[in-house]
C-alpha cells in the first residue's frame, strides 16, 4: 500500500530485555525503523521503562499499580497496536514481561484490549525464539489482543545485523518488511472496519461481581 495515502496508524514498539545490548531491542529499533518507513507513527520504549515489582494483590491493593505497569497502560491507550520484540527464556516469555503484562491487566478498561500486536523474537539459537512467542501470544489474546497471525523470529541473532542494522540476509530483511507492511495494513482496516467485540469477558459466562471484578463494566456487545 503507499504509504502517503495511510490515515494515522500509532504503533507502540518495545524489547523485553532488559540488558545494554540486548538483540531484541535492535530487532526493535529496526522494526521501529520499518514502521516509519512504512507509513506508521511510532513510539519507541525499552522494557526498563515498564519494570514492574513481583505481582501482588496485597500491594496492589496497598500501594496501587506500579509505576512500570502506569506507564505502559499510559502508552497503551494512547496507540492502535504494539510489537513486541522478546527473548525466549526456557522455551517461554521472560518473567519481567508477563509480570508487567499480570499488573496492566488490572486496569479498568483493561488497555491490551482490542489493541492489534506484532511478535518478534531474536536469539543465538537456531529457532530464533519462536516458541517463547507462542507462550508471550496466550496472555496476550486472553486480554483481547489481536495478535497477527505471522510471528518474526530471527534466529543466530548474534551474526543477522549489518553495520546499518539492518537483517544482513537481503531476503530475511524484505520479508521482514513485508509482514510489518501488511501488519500496519492490518492495523488501518481495523480502525475503518473495527471489530464488533469490544467488551472483554475475562471468563465466558461471567457476569460483573464484585468478587471476580473480571468483567469491564461497557456497552453490551457481541461476546
Ligand atoms: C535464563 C535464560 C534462558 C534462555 N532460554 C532460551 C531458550 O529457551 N531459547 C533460546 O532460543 N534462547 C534462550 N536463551 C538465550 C537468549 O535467547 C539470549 O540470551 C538472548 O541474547 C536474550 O535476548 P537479548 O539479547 O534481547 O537480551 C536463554 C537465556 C537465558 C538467560
Amino acid at each position: 500500500m503507499d504509504s502517503e495515502k495511510r490515515c494515522s496508524v500509532r504503533l507502540l514498539v518495545f524489547g523485553a530485555s532488559l540488558r545494554q545490548g540486548s538483540m531484541n531491542d535492535r530487532l526493535a529499533s529496526l522494526a521501529a525503523t520499518v514502521a516509519s518507513e512504512k507509513g506508521a507513527t511510532v513510539e519507541r520504549a525499552t522494557m526498563t521503562d515498564f519494570e514492574c515489582p513481583p505481582y501482588d494483590m496485597d500491594v496492589e491493593l496497598s500501594a496501587g499499580i506500579p509505576a512500570g505497569a502506569q506507564a505502559l497502560h499510559d502508552k497503551l491507550i494512547s496507540v492502535d497496536g504494539f510489537m513486541i520484540a522478546s527473548p525466549e527464556y526456557n522455551a517461554s516469555m521472560p518473567g519481567v514481561l508477563k509480570n508487567t503484562i499480570d499488573w496492566v491487566s488490572r486496569f479498568r478498561p483493561q488497555p491490551i484490549n482490542g489493541k492489534q500486536a506484532y511478535l518478534m523474537a531474536a536469539s543465538p539459537s537456531m529457532t530464533g525464539g519462536k516458541v517463547g512467542l507462542w507462550a508471550l501470544r496466550q496472555p496476550l489474546e486472553h486480554l483481547g489482543a489481536r495478535t497477527y497471525p505471522d510471528m518474526f523470529a530471527l534466529a543466530q541473532a548474534h551474526h543477522a545485523f549489518n553495520d546499518a542494522g539492518r537483517i544482513a540476509d537481503t531476503k530475511l530483511q524484505s520479508w521482514f518488511e513485508m509482514t510489518i507492511e501488511c501488519f500496519i495494513d492490518l492495523v488501518e482496516a481495523s480502525k475503518h472496519y473495527p471489530h464488533l467485540k469490544k467488551q472483554w469477558v475475562e471468563f465466558l459466562g461471567e457476569r460483573p461481581d464484585e468478587e471476580t471484578t473480571r468483567v469491564e463494566a461497557g456497552e453490551t456487545a457481541a461476546v
